[in-house]
């Protein structure tokens, strides 16, 4: 299985975010990151809809959709018509309705034909035994690496454990669960954190800060098995 770099456009220069992706993807990688926050989950607003409609015609790239919103289940079938491949939700934003969601949003259809994959995240104060029952069904485990929000802070280390232990119980049950991280990532700690486990590295400042398709590149070299 090859390790997956998913650049999130949070810390793109939106003034000229068509030539971003189009370095992203020349730098080599396969998936996009959107960070979808509402203000309300969490403190800050980023983008939602029609920013990926755009950016839908111009790239075949996996769109990889991280929900900062309450109540998700609301917004499934909108992001896949305009172009999610994934979609990731937090337990933290509606606990008792984590298997329904994650069932519904593998019943809807991309419009590349294909149903959904599901993910399912923490934050770095909840405890990865919150998500095991959904281990199984979930498609993949985001575990938050920073508190969601805002891009550009440090990675909180106490969380590498987490991805450690949850790594762990994925092999030890035959899944084939994938294990993403988010926040904080540089070309310093990239190798640590897929050694602890993660297959799915988002970055955001380490991609976009200087030359987005040299970093790219770079940061998908420290990954490469
Ligand atoms: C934080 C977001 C992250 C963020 C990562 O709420 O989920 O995706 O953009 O940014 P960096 O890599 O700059 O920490
Ligand atoms: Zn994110």
């Amino acid at each position: 299985m090859n390790n997956i770099l998913s650049p999130s456009i949070l810390a793109a220069d939106f003034t000229v975010l068509g030539e971003q992706i189009k370095a992203v993807c020349e730098g080599g990688a396969d998936y996009l990151h959107f960070d979808v926050m509402d203000g309300i989950f969490v403190p800050s607003i980023s983008f939602g809809m029609p920013v990926m409609t755009s950016i839908r015609k111009c790239t075949d790239l996996f769109f990889d959709t991280h929900l900062m919103i309450e109540k998700p289940d609301r917004y499934i079938e909108r992001f896949a018509q305009c172009g999610a491949d994934g979609i990731t939700f937090h337990i933290e934003a509606d606990p008792d309705n984590a298997g329904s969601i994650i069932k519904h949003i593998k019943e809807t259809m991309s419009l590349k034909g294909k149903p959904i994959r599901a993910g399912i995240s923490i934050k770095p104060g909840t405890p990865i035994s919150a998500v095991l029952p959904f281990a199984a069904d979930a498609d993949m485990i985001l575990v938050m690496t920073v508190e969601p929000g805002f891009g550009g802070q440090k990675l909180i280390p106490e969380t590498v454990d987490k991805v450690r232990a949850l790594r762990a119980f994925v092999t030890a049950e035959g899944l084939d669960t994938d294990i993403e991280v988010d926040g904080g990532i540089t070309e310093g700690n990239i190798s640590d954190i897929v050694k602890a486990g993660a297959n799915v590295v988002v970055a955001g400042s380490a991609v976009f800060k200087g030359n987005a398709k040299e970093n790219t590149a770079r940061l998908m070299d420290l990954i490469r098995l």
